[in-house]
Formats: structure tokens, C-alpha cells, sequence
């Protein structure tokens, strides 16, 4: 048997002869690259980290715009950047990143961000000792940027909370006590984001508003090539398949990220068929499993409350066997016994209404109205989502 396993080829070392990739986590949504495709509106951020280094000037930017247009990436690029130069010169600065995905409340809000000072919440503690706590970390700093990524996701979980949570945070920014500048930038991809601000929350706020507009198919091309130059052996690809295959995402999602991954897939079919180039026909029958990733990333990326409100429409529709659900019926009948089985606070109509909205934002959902026989009319939605995809990860995030 001894001999048989050295007669054999091991199974990595027959591995090393596929030629395709340079580094595979280079391709990972959260990798940071050492440089960016600069866009002109990037400016705003840049400046806005400049007045943080040199002026201490307290500041709120919101940067608005769709799935995979730089957002997060900017922000975390300039602010490194930010952190290196202050590190280097002596500035006292700190950036905190927060993503609002899973915040339910004021108290989760602070817990997550004392988490970020390595702090655990002792037992019993309320949200104001929460509060207190954070400002003692932050007391002795010159400047502070909080990143509040995904920002609308927090108004998911409820108007009036979301709004205590914004103006909780600038009440501690106008505390004159505090000799802190604590600047803030939120990351949404709602262009109707302040519509959710109270007027006492808009004016406190006083932001910058930053509205990146979709890549076009040169720019997903550039950032392409970036990424293949560092991805990819040299002699994996061409350049035309990269134009290629940006054409092609430009015309599905106008998404860098779709773009990124669609090369990452064709790449791995590439590797699977033995192949050391990765040609067209890779790209065209990577697309669907492309397609599906990304429809799958946006459904682990739901805040709790629009998971609960996208399985009550699953399920209500399964039960029934139809195609057009019912929204209000969906509430009353699915949403409310799936609230109660989870353990989960119930939303009102209105406020599950405006979630099964949002989820139109992702595609995930289409709604339309229907008008009855007896008149009036009757909000309906059609899915567009592997129900399957959605019922496997409430189950793992919530049931
Ligand atoms: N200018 C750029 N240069 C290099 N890479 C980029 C650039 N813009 C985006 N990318 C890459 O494209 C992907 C998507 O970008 P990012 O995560 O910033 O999107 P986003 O706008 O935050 O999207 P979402 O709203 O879905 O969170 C990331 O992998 C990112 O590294
Ligand atoms: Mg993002």
C-alpha cells in the first residue's frame, strides 16, 4: 500500500501544473487593493479625510450609490490611506468601520462599536452606560470618523429607532464637554435615504451628499485589469477577453463586483478544463453561476427584518401555489406566525410594506398593483429569487 502512494502522483504536487491563477483571494469582495482606479468623485472622500487630518473639522458625508459602484472600497482605501499618513506625522485619529447590516437597536449600535475597542459589555448594562462607555473611549482623541456602512439597512429595523441611534450620535458630537471631533460617513445604496431622517435628525446632520453614478463598461474594464494583473498568470488572459467580459457585465449589472467575479468563475472553469488560457466561451457559461452568486450575496446582505419579510412572502406563496402574492394577506397570514415562531418583533403594515420596496431595490422582488372586480386595488408582488436560497439562509441566520 506504502508503495502505491509513493508510485503515485500526489494530488497537489498534479495541482501544480494548472495555470491560471496568480492569488485567488485577491478576487475576495473585502480585498483592498495597494492602488485604486481613481474616479473623479472620489475627490469628495479624499477631501473629506484631508479636513479630518489638518483642519480637525467635524464632518458628515453620505455617499449614495448602486451595488458594486466603489463605495465601501473608497472609503476604506482613502481611509487607510488617512490612518498611514496621521500614524507617520503624529495626528491622533481614529477610524471606526461599522457595517449596519445587523443592528436592531440603539444598544446594538454601541455594543458593536465598543466591540471595535476590543470591549465586552458586561451583563445588565443599559444603553446610556453603553453610551458613557464609548465616549470615555473616544475622550482622550483629537478625531474620530465613524463609516456607517449600509446605512439604510438600519431603517429596516424601525424609523423611530434608527433616528434615536442618528441622534443619540449628534447629540455626542455637539457635547462641547468633549474636546473630540467625531466625524461621521454613511454608505447607502437608497437614493431616497434622507427621506427617512426626522427634521431634528436632518438638521443635525448638515451633510455632504456624494452620488456615485454606476461604472460604464471602460471603467468596470480598468478595474478589470487591475485586479488580473495581480490575479492572473500573464499568460492566462488577453486583454480583449477583459473588454470582453466587462461588455458583458456592463450590459447585465453595470456591477464591478459582478464583473470581478464573472473573470474569478471563468478563470476556475478554465482550471477545471485543464486549460491555460482563459477564453470567451469561459466567460459566456460562467455568467449563470454569476448570476446566482450575486443573487445569493444579496440575500445574505439583507438586514434581519427584510430576510423575515422575503421568507413570508416565500412561504405564503409555497402554501398557496401562486405566482402573484398578495402583500397585505402575506402580512396578516405568513409574516405575523413566522414573527411569533422566531421570537422576532412584529413591524406594522406599513413598515413591512416599505421592506417588500426595498427588496425591489436588489431585483429580489417585483411589485405591482392589481385591481379586483370590485374595484380599488391590491398590492401584489412576483419573486424573482431561488426560493430555496432564500429558505436556507433564514434557516441558518434566524429559524
Ligand atoms: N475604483 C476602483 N478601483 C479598484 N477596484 C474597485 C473600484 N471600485 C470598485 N472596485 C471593486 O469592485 C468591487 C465592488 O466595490 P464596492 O465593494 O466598493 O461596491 P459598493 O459600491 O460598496 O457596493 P454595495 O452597495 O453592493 O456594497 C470590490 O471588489 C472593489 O474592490
Ligand atoms: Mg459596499
Amino acid at each position: 500500500m506504502d508503495k502505491t502512494i509513493h508510485q503515485r502522483e500526489n494530488v497537489f504536487a498534479k495541482r501544480e501544473n494548472l495555470r491560471i491563477f496568480q492569488s485567488k483571494n485577491i478576487f475576495d469582495t473585502d480585498f483592498i487593493p495597494e492602488v485604486i482606479i481613481e474616479r473623479p468623485d472620489f475627490q469628495m472622500v479624499i477631501d473629506f479625510f484631508d479636513n479630518c487630518l489638518r483642519y480637525e473639522l467635524q464632518g458628515n458625508l453620505i455617499i449614495i450609490g448602486p451595488s458594486g459602484s466603489g463605495k465601501t472600497l473608497s472609503v476604506r482605501f482613502y481611509g487607510q490611506e488617512a490612518e498611514r499618513y496621521a500614524k507617520d506625522k503624529g495626528i491622533d485619529f481614529k477610524l471606526i468601520y461599522l457595517n449596519c447590516r445587523e443592528i436592531m437597536s440603539p444598544y446594538f449600535f454601541y455594543q458593536a462599536l465598543l466591540r471595535q475597542f476590543g470591549e465586552k459589555v458586561p451583563k445588565g448594562y443599559g444603553t446610556s452606560e453603553l453610551v458613557e462607555m464609548f465616549i470615555n473611549h473616544i475622550r482622550d482623541s483629537r478625531h474620530v470618523v465613524l463609516v456607517l456602512d449600509e446605512f439604510d439597512k438600519l431603517y429596516s429595523t424601525s424609523q423611530e429607532k434608527a433616528n434615536d441611534i442618528v441622534y443619540m450620535l449628534s447629540r455626542i458630537k455637539s457635547n462641547r464637554d468633549l474636546g473630540v471631533a467625531i466625524s461621521t460617513i454613511m454608505i447607502s445604496n437608497n437614493v431616497h435615504l434622507s427621506e427617512n431622517f426626522d427634521t431634528p435628525v436632518q438638521s443635525s446632520l448638515n451633510s455632504k451628499i456624494l452620488h456615485l453614478g454606476a461604472y460604464n463598461a471602460e471603467e468596470l474594464y480598468h478595474i478589470l485589469h487591475s485586479r488580473a494583473k495581480i490575479g492572473l498568470l500573464e499568460s492566462a488572459y488577453e486583454e480583449g477577453l477583459l473588454r470582453y467580459c466587462s461588455a458583458l457585465t456592463a450590459k447585465n449589472s453595470e456591477d464591478a463586483r459582478f464583473n470581478i467575479r464573472l473573470l474569478f468563475n471563468a478563470g476556475e472553469l478554465a482550471e477545471k478544463d485543464g486549460e491555460d488560457k482563459i477564453t470567451e466561451t469561459h466567460i459566456k457559461n460562467s455568467i449563470n453561476l454569476t448570476k446566482r452568486e450575486t443573487e445569493t450575496d444579496a440575500i445574505e446582505r439583507l438586514s434581519l427584518n427584510q430576510l423575515i419579510v422575503l421568507y413570508s412572502l416565500v412561504n405564503f406563496k409555497r402554501r398557496n401555489n401562486i405566482k402573484l402574492i398578495p402583500v397585505k394577506t402575506t402580512y396578516c397570514e405568513a409574516y405575523k406566525l413566522i414573527c411569533k415562531q422566531v421570537g422576532y418583533e412584529e413591524i406594522t403594515y406599513p413598515h413591512f410594506w416599505r421592506l417588500v420596496n426595498s427588496l425591489g431595490q436588489y431585483d429580489l422582488v417585483y411589485s405591482l398593483l392589481q385591481t379586483p372586480k370590485q374595484g380599488g386595488f391590491r398590492r401584489v408582488v412576483e419573486l424573482n429569487v431561488d426560493e430555496e436560497a432564500v429558505e436556507k439562509i433564514f434557516k441558518i441566520k434566524i429559524a
